[in-house]
């Protein structure tokens, strides 16, 4: 609220064609000013100023990064277009396809509607589902909105912790988002809110947290206790979803801290034809999970949101103007076809295997020249984004070989590695073995399975059979904490290296 004694000033914003006027107190962040707004602008390290991608063009002043920008006068600001993300909703011959059976389910109205919803740090997916015939009716997928706090979940919970209403403000952006897509599928359904009577929520443990309020500091502290890891039950009402006020709405459960609901929904609904088998969910984190029989292996891989393009100086997410594809240096592909403005996940790994084979980046990681891709836009990769590339792919591969020697399997024991999400869907997987993120031993047997939280979220809301495939996902796993494993430091430090190890069987 604004005082009396607080001299106030005009922000007026230009936005997607569209101007709007904002009245705001002098002394705030530019960033500030547009959250409070609810205006997103992608800002990967919350605002600390350190990443550099917060940018917004004052007039007068040029572009600026709204995080250190603290106008003091009546301001124009022009913010970049809002980009269209490509986000994997697809499910794939690997995942559950149950049909509904959902009991004796009361309803309060004729005709009843659910929603599956998989929170994921960097997108969300909804899928709507008529609740009498079991049918999909919709899908709705958009960038997660919290986005504007930070690119992971570390920032996130950090900005909890740094103002009094961070968690409220982090709850309600989330709120607000799939309210959006919540009226927007009712009114092309011509139902009311009301009539959507059943909603099921995966994801992460920390963006369930954040969803009901729940402070997630625990999550970011040693020794990363969750404030609740089980199923949570609730109403729509309590958190201001629109839905029916009655609404059951229902969030999946997790196993840890850092081994979420997402994982678990993924695991329950996969349809694994193999004994033996990997699980990988890189995302802003790696999740591990390393299936031996009966026992289900899991850990969570300090990988960053490198991958996502957050610690990358040209890094973007998949949106358009990213380089997605690159086997060449006038040989690349840009999403939604305009010039590049920045690289994208899958055309980093692209990249980086191109420089070790070109000899521009020896297999230390030292590179003698930064690598410029498209002069106009300065679009490059330098050494320090070599480094972090080292650093997320041997979070990852590192994660593989800890769960390797607990279950005291060798990658002959292995039967196949299935990639979940978008990462696996897009990535070239010979370039991912190229940089060493993921093992050559096991190429032939590597299948991306699509967005397997999302589909799982989706099983949940059809079949009430489905929830004790979650309870034997839950039942049969066990959490490896890679920080307290003695070997993990000397595998992080060997895996830096991009020259290939050897592994003879344990
Ligand atoms: S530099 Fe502003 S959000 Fe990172």
């Amino acid at each position: 609220m604004l005082t009396r004694d607080a001299t106030v000033i005009n922000i007026t914003i230009i936005a997607n064609g569209k101007s709007s006027a904002v009245e705001t107190a002098a002394g705030l962040s530019l960033l500030d000013i547009l959250r409070t707004n609810n205006y997103t602008v992608y800002a990967p390290c919350g605002g600390k100023g350190t990443c550099g991608k917060c940018n917004v063009d004052v007039k007068g002043e040029g572009i600026t990064l709204a995080c250190t920008y603290y106008p003091d006068r009546d301001i124009d600001l022009y913010l970049p277009g809002k980009n269209e993300a490509a986000i994997l909703t697809s499910q794939t011959e690997f995942l559950e396809d149950l049909p509904l059976h959902l009991g004796l389910s009361n309803y309060s109205g004729l005709r009843p509607y659910g929603a599956a919803i998989d929170i994921g740090t960097t997108s969300v997916v909804i899928y709507f589902v008529n609740l009498l015939t079991g049918q999909i009716k919709g899908v709705a997928a958009f960038l997660n909105p919290q986005g504007i706090y930070g690119a992971d979940v570390i920032t996130r919970i950090t900005y909890c912790q740094s103002r009094k209403e961070g968690l409220r403000e982090l709850q309600q952006t989330i709120i607000r988002g799939i309210n959006a897509e919540l009226d927007t599928f009712a009114r092309k359904e011509k139902i009311t809110s009301d009539d959507l009577e059943r909603i099921i929520v995966a994801g992460n443990t920390t963006m369930l947290h954040l969803l009901l309020g729940v402070d997630p500091l625990s999550i970011g502290l040693a020794p990363f206790k969750p404030k609740f890891t089980d199923r949570q039950e609730i109403t729509g009402r309590t958190i201001g979803l629109h839905t029916h006020p009655d609404a059951d709405v229902i969030t999946l459960p997790c196993i840890s801290a850092y081994v979420g609901a997402d994982i678990v929904a993924g695991l329950a609904a996969l349809k694994a034809p193999v004994r033996n088998y990997l699980f990988l969910d890189i995302g802003t984190n790696g999740e591990i999970a390393l299936v031996k029989g009966e026992t289900i292996f899991t850990c969570a891989a300090a990988a960053g949101p490198a991958f996502e393009g957050a610690n990358i100086t040209c890094g973007m997410g998949a949106v358009s103007g990213a380089i997605s594809v690159f086997t060449g240096e006038d040989d690349y592909t840009v999403i939604g076809n305009t010039a590049p403005t920045g690289i994208c996940g899958s055309g980093i790994f692209d990249i980086v295997a191109y420089l070790l084979d070109h000899d521009v980046v020896d297999e230390t990681g030292l590179m003698h020249d930064t690598f410029l891709i498209h002069q106009q836009n300065n679009v490059r990769v330098t050494q320090q984004d070599i480094r972090e590339i080292q650093l997320a792919k041997s979070a990852i591969y590192s994660g593989i070989r800890i769960l390797m020697n607990i279950a005291e399997l060798s990658y002959d024991g292995i039967d196949a590695l299935y990639l979940a999400g978008g990462f696996g869907n897009y990535i070239n997987i010979d370039s991912a073995i190229r940089i060493g993120l993921l093992p050559r031993e096991l190429k032939g047997k590597m299948f991306p399975i699509g967005n397997s939280a999302g589909i799982g979220a989706l099983q949940a809301l059809r079949s009430d059979a489905f929830e004790k495939k979650i309870d034997n996902v839950l039942g049969r796993a066990r959490y490896i904490e890679l920080s307290y494993e003695d070997d993990f430091p000397m595998e992080f430090a060997l895996n830096m290296s991009f020259s290939e190890r050897t592994f003879d069987a344990p």
